[in-house]
């Protein structure tokens, strides 16, 4: 008799234990234990296989293919001006003459991601906005897009963009609609 209601109890716990279980997954945390190189491996997947991330941020080598000596660089200083050709030169065409280039998301200090913090571009990508909190305008960033992306994916492209070479490079400023 005691034994069975030791089972009784026993069960009980464990079908509440499997309850709280249940409802802790589906809770959109970030698994305890990923280790910091599943992020970047992560972070790795996103980038170049998924959000074709590099079609637009790296500049075109001769050959018209993205030259990978610059990967993910944003369009090219030299070419601020520039209207007309392809988009990782001339930048995207906006409204009313606008242009957007394609910014460079190395971790360089200075021109790139460098001084961003984790939270900031967590924040750029959920609300489409620059760390100063302005939105960015109508752009071939698809932001409302990549808004629906996991927070966890997000962190996993910075921590990703952190590894990667620094390249100092001054992307053009975009020219606002007239
Ligand atoms: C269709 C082209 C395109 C694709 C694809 C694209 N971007 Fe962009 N991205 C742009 C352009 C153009 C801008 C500049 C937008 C502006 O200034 O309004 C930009 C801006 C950004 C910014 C803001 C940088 C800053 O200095 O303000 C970040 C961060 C960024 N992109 C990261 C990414 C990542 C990561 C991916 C892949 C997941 C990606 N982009 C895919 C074109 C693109």
């Amino acid at each position: 008799m005691k034994s069975r209601r030791l089972t009784f109890l026993a069960c009980g716990a464990l079908t509440f234990i499997g309850a709280a279980c249940a409802l802790n997954s589906s809770r959109e945390t970030i698994p305890a234990d990923w280790e910091q190189a599943s992020y970047i491996e992560r972070g790795n997947y996103l980038v170049n296989h998924l959000g074709h991330c590099v079609g637009c941020h790296t500049p075109l080598a001769p050959s018209g293919e993205s030259d990978m000596n610059l990967y993910l660089s944003g369009v090219p200083a030299k070419y601020a001006g520039t209207i007309v050709g392809r988009s990782q030169m001339a930048g995207f065409p906006g409204p009313r003459g606008a242009r957007f280039y394609a910014k460079n998301l190395t971790p360089d200090p200075e021109t790139g991601l460098g001084r961003w913090s984790e939270e900031q571009f967590v924040r750029t990508f959920k609300n489409g906005v620059r760390p100063d909190g302005t939105k960015y305008p109508l752009s071939p960033m698809e932001w409302n897009i990549y808004a629906n992306m996991k927070e966890e994916d997000v962190r996993a492209i910075y921590r990703y963009l952190r590894t990667i070479q620094s390249i100092p490079n001054k992307v053009p400023a975009n020219i606002p609609p007239k």
